[in-house]
């Protein structure tokens, strides 16, 4: 009896599983011969075959992979062993395809979502992609496409439209919106489109997110975009529009997002986000507006990121914060603003990020800086403040304070070395080029997470304390151009971040750029994010005497070491080429003996060195990286060898004294034209240096926009 019942459970089963498998054999679609054409055809103008594809993988492309079918409705009775399938899906996206894109894609005309980012396609666009009745989403962004976008095109169904990313041209494609009006999100950054803004983009009524970032766009913004109502994004930083803000952008009132930074913006920012309840981010930096933050603006509880430096705003800073509960970020630097230092930012309770530099206050930091606990980042640098001990004093009490930037401030100061000061969680500390006087903070010691620490450009005197080696996650070290004597601390040469840099170290991410004077050319360098500084030691431009340590040898991880314009005597360790990744060693200026040792050819990524104005003799080593060093490097001394004096040869026949006139003749030839390429790249330096000056003196709409429309592209 339950023998035969557990037979027929089994019959049972084994006829649901059959129907099952019939079910699906009838739901699993094989490929319409015409979509297998068009997609071998596809993969033909590819450089290399795609992994997955082929008629020796399947002879049903509804199996290749990254392609989805779906039975076609209007096929014949469900009885037929299998439906036809036509191709609605095609993904393929970073499989580093190469070649063309062909125009086969006409064929497929029940596509609806087609996704090739992030391969290498180039050509233009085919002009059968732009007619394709179903399809909804087309993603090409980060390709090589390139020349202008077909004049016309029929996507009734689309929705998403990226091609972002690549190098399209001519001007904007906005005859996409004519027949394309459910269009939602719209992405033509990172392209070369150039010219006005046509008319047309007026008829995407239900764009959401549009971007137009980083091209080389003129004008204002068109009629057209301040009707799209329905946008929450609204992306157009990074071209040349001109011209004063419209005021119906204040109409925009859904939107979350609106940068329009690096352009050339002019007038005042219009009074019209109170009806902006949703705004988050307002960024619009790099501009030429003028006048005051508008006071709808420093009133909307909604916005958590404002970033207006780079213009030339005026007025006092009347931040609102008993309104501004959202506000994260507020960087205001470059401007002319002026009146009272903004007492009222620390009730921006969730305020963490402040840059105010470049402004000039009357009034100094306020005694309220003392309660702001959420502040995180502040850099207040070239804002002629004074009173270095006060100011210490109060943000002492931030106790969320990790980034500190006072560079250029507090000039002739003496700088408070009271060991009572304390700032516990400071991981970056710049107070350069203010000539502050005294000695090697004792504070400073007790900033055990530093990991950036720029003390350049003062006066500062005594010896470096020997407890500098005490941090453990020091990677950026730079004391030079002040007064120190005596030995380099040994210590230094055990720094552990310097030794093995640890990657695991959390390193705020923060928007605001960081500016520092280059080392060995004129000019500046600006690093985005301090994550980004170089591994560095530099205590050039003091009295350090004593010998450099063997020691150095260990900093396998330091990329700059300058120890030029010291006292420092004795030899250069042989042991400095184990200094595996240095790209910078500048030894010049000492009273170094000895010669060169010749194991520094082995330091591969060596790309400036000198050790100009030594007491160096004997020959320069010949070589790896040595051959491409100027003969800069090596004046002042009494080295020899191609760059100078030819080393005396062991022959001394009759001719030689002509040999050497003549090779010495062809090495001048040789000097010039690398001295050419040194005055080309100072000049450059300084042009850079130029441009910072012009910001930094608020007269910063005189700005020269380049584009280089064959920029490569970082995807
Ligand atoms: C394949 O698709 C084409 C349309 O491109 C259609 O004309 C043809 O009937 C389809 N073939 C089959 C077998 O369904
Ligand atoms: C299929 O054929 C192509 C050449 O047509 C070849 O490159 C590819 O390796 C083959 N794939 C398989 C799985 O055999
Ligand atoms: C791509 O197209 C260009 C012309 O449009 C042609 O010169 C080139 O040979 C094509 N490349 C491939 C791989 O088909
Ligand atoms: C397309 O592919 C990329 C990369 O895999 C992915 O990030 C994206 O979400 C996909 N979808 C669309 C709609 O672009
Ligand atoms: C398109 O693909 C890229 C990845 O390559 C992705 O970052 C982007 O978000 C996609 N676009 C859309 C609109 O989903
Ligand atoms: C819109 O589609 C129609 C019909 O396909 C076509 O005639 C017209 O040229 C298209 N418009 C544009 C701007 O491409
Ligand atoms: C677009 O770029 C191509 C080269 O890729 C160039 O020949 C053409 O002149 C450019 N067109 C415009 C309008 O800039
Ligand atoms: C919408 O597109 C049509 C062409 O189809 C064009 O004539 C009209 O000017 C466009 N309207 C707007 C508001 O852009
Ligand atoms: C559209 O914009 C919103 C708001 O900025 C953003 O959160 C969302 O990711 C964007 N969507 C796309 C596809 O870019
Ligand atoms: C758009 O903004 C302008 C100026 O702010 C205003 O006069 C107009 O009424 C607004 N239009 C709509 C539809 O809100
Ligand atoms: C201080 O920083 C910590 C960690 O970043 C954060 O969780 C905390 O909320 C901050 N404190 C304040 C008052 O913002
Ligand atoms: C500020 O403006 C100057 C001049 O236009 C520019 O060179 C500089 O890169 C800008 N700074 C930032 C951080 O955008």
């Amino acid at each position: 009896m339950g023998v035969r019942h557990l037979l027929w459970v089994v019959v049972a089963i084994s006829w649901l599983c059959l129907q099952a498998r019939v079910l699906h054999s009838l739901e699993d679609p094989v490929c319409n011969s015409s979509d297998s054409e068009a997609l071998l055809d596809l993969m033909s103008n590819f450089e290399s075959p795609v992994d997955g594809w082929g008629l020796n993988v399947s002879a049903n492309c509804c199996d290749w992979q990254g392609v989805v079918c779906e039975s076609s409705s209007s096929l014949g009775p469900r009885d037929r062993p299998s439906s036809s399938g036509r191709v609605v899906e095609l993904v393929l996206t970073s499989k580093k395809l190469a070649g063309n894109l062909s125009d086969s894609f006409g064929k497929l005309d029940q596509l609806k979502f087609l996704n090739l980012s992030h391969n290498f396609l180039r050509s233009t666009l085919p002009e059968s992609l732009l007619h394709l009745p179903n399809l909804q989403v087309l993603n090409l962004s980060c390709n090589k496409f390139s020349g202008p976008v077909p004049k016309s095109a029929s996507l009734p169904s689309l929705r998403v439209f990226d091609i972002s990313k690549n190098s399209f041209n001519g001007s904007l494609p906005v005859w996409i919106c004519a027949n394309s009006t459910g269009i939602q999100v719209l992405n033509l950054a990172f392209n070369c489109f150039s010219d006005v803004i046509p008319p047309g983009l007026g008829n995407c009524s239900s764009l959401q997110n549009l971007s137009l970032a980083k091209n080389s766009l003129t004008g204002g913004i068109s009629e057209d975009i301040l009707t799209l109502g329905q946008l929450v994004q609204l992306s157009l930083q990074e071209n040349s529009f001109s011209g004063p803000l419209d005021l119906r952008i204040g109409n925009l009132t859904k939107l979350v997002q609106l940068e329009m930074s690096t352009n050339r913006f002019t007038g005042s920012i219009p009074d019209v986000f109170q009806k902006m309840k949703k705004l988050q981010y307002f960024i619009a930096h790099a501009n030429c507006f003028t006048g005051p933050i508008p006071s709808s603006l420093s009133n909307l509880p909604s916005l958590r990121v404002l970033t207006l430096f780079n213009n030339s705003l005026t007025g006092r800073i009347g931040l609102n914060c008993s309104s501004l509960s959202s506000l994260e970020i507020l960087d205001l630097g470059s401007n002319n603003f002026g009146g009272p230092f903004p007492e009222d930012l620390p009730n921006c309770r969730q305020l963490q990020k402040v840059n105010l530099a470049r402004n000039k206050f009357t009034t100094p930091i306020p005694q309220s800086f003392k309660n702001f606990s959420s502040l995180a980042y502040l850099s207040i640098s070239n804002m002629s403040l004074s009173n270095i001990s006060s100011a210490l004093g109060i943000l002492q009490h931030c106790s969320n304070l990790t980034v500190l930037v006072l560079t250029l401030n507090y000039f002739d100061e003496e700088l408070p070395g009271d060991a009572s000061l304390s700032f516990p969680k400071l991981e970056v500390l710049m107070m350069a080029r203010s000539r502050l006087r005294g000695s090697m903070p004792r504070w400073v010691r007790g900033c055990t997470r530093l990991q950036l620490l720029d003390l350049s450009g003062n006066r500062l005197g005594g010896t470096i304390p020997s407890w500098i080696g005490d941090f453990q996650s020091l990677f950026y070290l730079d004391l030079s151009k002040n007064s120190f004597v005596g030995e380099i601390p040994k210590e230094i040469t055990g720094l552990p971040a310097l030794i093995h840099r640890n990657m695991s170290i959390s390193v705020p991410s923060h928007v605001f750029p960081i500016f520092r004077p280059r080392n060995m050319n004129s000019g500046v360098l600006k690093y985005k994010r301090f994550t980004s500084f170089p591994s560095t030691v530099d205590l050039g431009g003091n009295s350090l005497d004593g010998s450099i340590w063997p020691e150095f040898r260990n900093l396998k991880d330091v990329r700059i070491l300058v120890l030029s314009y010291n006292l420092l005597s004795g030899s250069i360790p042989d042991s400095l080429s184990e200094m595996s990744n240095l790209e910078t060693l500048n030894l010049s200026y000492n009273h170094l003996s000895g010669s060169i040792p010749t194991s520094l050819v082995r330091l591969t990524f060596l790309s400036k060195f000198s050790v100009a104005h030594n007491n160096l003799s004997g020959p320069i080593p010949t070589g790896g990286q040595f051959s491409t060093f100027p003969s800069s490097s090596f004046e002042g001394t009494k080295l020899c060898g191609d760059h100078c004096a030819p080393c005396p040869a062991n022959h001394s026949h009759p001719g030689s004294a002509n040999y050497s006139k003549n090779h010495s003749k062809s090495s001048d030839h040789a000097m010039s034209d690398r001295n050419l390429g040194m005055i080309i790249g100072l000049a450059f330096g300084m042009a850079i240096g130029i441009t910072l000056g012009a910001t930094r003196i608020g007269d910063s709409c005189l700005r020269v926009i380049t584009r280089f429309c064959n920029h490569p592209k970082s995807c």
